[in-house]
């Protein structure tokens, strides 16, 4: 990994929120100076909900979202107007009231009844919209991500076959005891510019410090990691913004 590796802690989550915001807004300067549009994949679950609601209070203009694309790291296979659905959450506390254009809001296509031509459907957005790496895989600026108890980021869960995929960008899959998901691949998350995990609380912070521990110890041995462990950005930054509350 040549990128930059940091920990941050925050004595909330709203200043955690703050800095993932001001991350978004620098990628986007740099983007716009390169003469290209900025992209950033959005983590579900309750966590970003700070930080969407932010981006709709105080970012509308502080940052050109005409020059901002925006995918979704992983979605329930869900409608997106179920209260699950990840695009749902980030569309009421932030996308719905944003000022990006609509057909700039990438949603993941989970809701289809063939999911594995959706995965395949999304891979194609992803290649078509992002510039592609020396090994092929679309390049992403920056990816929230978040952190579950069992040490699963995104869709990509413990004992699951989507953590051993190295070509598709995209997977469907059922997970046991949680049901469908589609999520990006570690080929996508390590690819990113910039992985920004995003975890909130004192008892899912000390399951941060394990995942940074356990990789750092995956540079030197083949170690079982928890699949947060395992997102390591191939040139990229990878950040854990932690708050204690
Ligand atoms: C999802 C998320 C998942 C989430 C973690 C943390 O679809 O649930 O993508 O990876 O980020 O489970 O969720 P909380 O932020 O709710 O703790």
């Amino acid at each position: 990994m040549s990128g930059g590796w940091q920990t941050r802690i925050f004595a909330s989550s709203r200043e955690l929120a703050r800095s993932a915001a001001e991350t978004l807004r620098r990628r986007v300067s740099d983007a716009k100076r390169e003469g290209r549009r900025a992209s950033v994949a959005l983590a579900g679950g309750s966590t970003p909900k700070t930080l969407y609601e932010l981006l709709a209070r105080a970012y509308t203009d502080r940052i050109d979202w005409e020059a901002v694309e925006v995918f979704f790291g992983d979605e329930r296979c869900v409608p997106p107007d179920d209260p699950d659905s990840n695009f749902h959450m980030a569309h009421e506390e932030w996308l719905s009231r944003g000022r990006i254009p609509p057909d700039q809001v990438h949603r993941m296509p989970a809701d289809e009844e063939d999911l594995e031509a959706a995965a395949m459907q999304y891979e194609e957005i992803l290649r078509s919209r992002l510039p592609s790496s020396d090994d092929g895989f679309p390049i992403l600026d920056l990816v929230w991500l978040g952190l579950g108890d069992d040490g699963h980021t995104a869709s990509l869960f413990p004992g699951t076959a989507a953590l051993e995929e190295r070509s598709a960008c995209v997977v469907a899959h059922e997970v046991p005891d949680i049901g469908w998901r589609m999520t990006l691949t570690y080929p996508v998350l390590d690819n990113a510019r910039c992985v920004q995990f995003l975890v909130a609380g004192e008892a899912k912070s000390q399951l941060a410090t394990q995942a940074i521990e356990e990789s750092r110890l995956l540079q030197e041995e083949d170690i079982v990691a928890m699949p947060a462990a395992r997102v390591r950005p191939k040139r990229g930054d990878l950040e854990w913004l932690l708050s204690k509350r």
